[in-house]
């Protein structure tokens, strides 16, 4: 039964796990026996998810580089491929929004996000595919939002960005399924995370409180609460799983 949960000598690259949701989702795949390679672009918060991953007795290793600027992200797979033998497990986390609406947003800011939440995402899972079909095993999971399915006023380039990325998943699990390599998605509701685009929200106790109300939980999700989900589709558990969308919301979406 464990075996089904165990990632022994797997290989995982988590981007923007210099803290929030891809901190947690590091951390939980290192205690299931992987490997983990913590992406951002700030040394220091990579180095605190680390030595926290290494405290706790797993495997890990940083690597910053900016998953929009495309020769550095390429060089960074292929570093993981050269220097720690195979990337088995990608977890393309690393996105923000910004709480623009479709009125306001320049055209500058609509790339910006699109760039960071899809085009980033593509061109990591491309070339992180190239050594998972040569070996006939990957997974590639890609962290979307409940945004793709239920909008707020705010968030256009967001909400585009996360549809776009859940449509690319069913495509390459299509692609890929038969070369070993099964593509998903996890999309979360609202997440206490320490500090990101919805700080202003959750600042507010009467926004706080509204988002709460509208989950069948009526809680805002714990960071660790993607873990279950993303150790899952990480592992052999999820082996006839691909191409879907795991929503990790409270409720939320199927709440009137
Ligand atoms: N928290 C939520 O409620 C929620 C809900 C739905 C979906 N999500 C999705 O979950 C993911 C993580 O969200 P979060 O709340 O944990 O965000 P967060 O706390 O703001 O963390 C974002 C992470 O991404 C990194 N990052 C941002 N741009 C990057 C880039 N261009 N290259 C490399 N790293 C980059 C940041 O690191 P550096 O600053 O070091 O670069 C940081 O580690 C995002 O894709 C987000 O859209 C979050």
């Amino acid at each position: 039964m464990t075996q089904l949960f165990s990632l022994d000598g797997k290989v995982a690259l988590v981007t923007g796990a210099s803290r929030g949701l891809g901190r947690a989702m590091a951390l939980a795949l290192a205690k299931c026996g992987a490997h983990v390679v913590i992406n951002g672009r700030n040394e220091a918060g990579i180095a605190q998810t680390r030595d926290t991953l290494l405290k706790a007795g797993c495997k890990a290793s940083g690597m910053a580089f900016d998953t929009t600027d495309i020769a550095k992200a390429d060089a960074a797979i292929d570093r993981i491929e050269k220097e720690l033998g195979h990337l088995d497990i990608l977890v393309n986390n690393a996105g923000y929004g910004n709480a623009k609406t479709a009125t306001e947003a320049t055209n500058a800011e609509w790339d910006e996000i699109i760039n960071v939440d899809l085009n980033a995402c593509f061109r990591l899972a491309k070339r992180a595919s190239v050594g998972m079909i040569k070996r006939g095993w990957g997974r590639i999971i890609n962290i979307s939002s409940i945004n793709a399915h239920i909008a707020r006023e705010a968030n256009a380039n967001y909400c585009a960005a996360k549809a776009g990325l859940e449509g690319m998943t069913r495509a390459m699990a299509v692609e890929w399924g038969a070369k070993g390599v099964t593509v998903n998605a996890i999309a979360p509701g609202y997440m206490m995370t320490p500090e990101n685009m919805d700080t202003p929200l959750r600042a507010d106790p009467e926004k706080r409180e509204w988002f709460a109300q509208r989950t069948a939980l009526k809680r805002w999700g714990q960071a660790d609460e993607l873990d279950g989900a993303v150790c899952f589709l990480a592992g052999n558990a999820s082996a006839y799983v691909t191409g879907t969308t795991i929503i990790v919301d409270g409720g939320m979406s199927v709440k009137i």
